[in-house]
């Protein structure tokens, strides 16, 4: 019998270097420090929207390959939220900020998946939702902190229909294990994920650009 590394397990592991890269690219790093400005943050987010609208609308999207059926909670749907805290951040109209070249690509990407019935969906409902349970949350309290972001401006942080992340990270983790899978599509999976983190790392590169271009004005 084969022993298989749990897939929560080989994907955490797979993705941890690009994870520490992703916390120390510059944009992310002076965002955290307090070094940009609330306009920058509403820069990323406005870009936040464009993924969100594709992840969310490609997650309603099909009939759930098979085992995948409860990965698809729609309690961690953010469209909502999302268009409140950019209202709040003062754009009503978030498509006056263009998705940068990199977020373009990982948005048209996204589309050209398959829905529910595409398992390399789930490498980015991964790498977004469980980022946003995780350390979203450092970003959300620093955000506030440091720019005096209020609470209507972070609602896309606050989960409020679940009662203890902690606790559903952890089923969304035994989720993932129990998805049948053969070991190509494994494979395939743990790809996709790497290919998720890359494409974050690429809208950060471009927002530091944004950010430089703003301070040199
Ligand atoms: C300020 C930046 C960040 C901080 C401080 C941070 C922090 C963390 C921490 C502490 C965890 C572990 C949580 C746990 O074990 O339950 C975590 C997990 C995770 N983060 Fe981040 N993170 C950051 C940025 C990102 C970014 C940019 C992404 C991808 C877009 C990301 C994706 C993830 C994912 C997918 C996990 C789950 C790992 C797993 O348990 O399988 N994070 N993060």
């Amino acid at each position: 019998m084969t022993t298989h590394v749990p897939l929560s397990q080989l994907i955490r592991d797979a993705s941890r270097q690009q994870h520490s890269d992703a916390e120390n690219s510059t944009f992310i790093a002076r965002l955290m420090k307090g070094e940009l400005n609330l306009a920058a943050y509403t820069r990323y987010f406005a870009n936040l929207s464009w993924l969100y609208s594709a992840l969310e609308n490609q997650s309603v999207t099909g009939t759930p390959f098979p085992s995948s059926e409860n990965l698809w909670d729609d309690r961690l749907e953010r469209s909502d939220s999302i268009r409140s805290d950019l209202e709040h951040l003062g754009l009503t109209d978030p498509d006056s900020i263009s998705p940068t070249p990199a977020m373009r690509e990982y948005v048209d990407h996204i589309n050209s998946l398959s829905g529910r019935a595409d398992f390399r969906l789930v490498a980015h409902h991964y790498t977004r939702y469980l980022g946003d349970l995780s350390g979203g949350q450092a970003i959300a309290a620093l955000v506030a902190r440091h720019y005096g972001a209020t609470e209507d401006q972070l609602s896309f942080y606050r989960f409020d229909q679940i009662p203890d992340l902690v606790r559903f990270k952890e089923s969304y983790r035994s989720i993932l294990d129990g998805l049948q899978l053969t070991p190509g599509e494994r494979k395939a999976l743990v790809d996709e994920v790497k290919l998720a983190f890359t494409f974050n790392q690429r809208v950060f590169e471009d927002l530091r650009g944004t950010e430089d271009r703003a301070s040199k004005a």
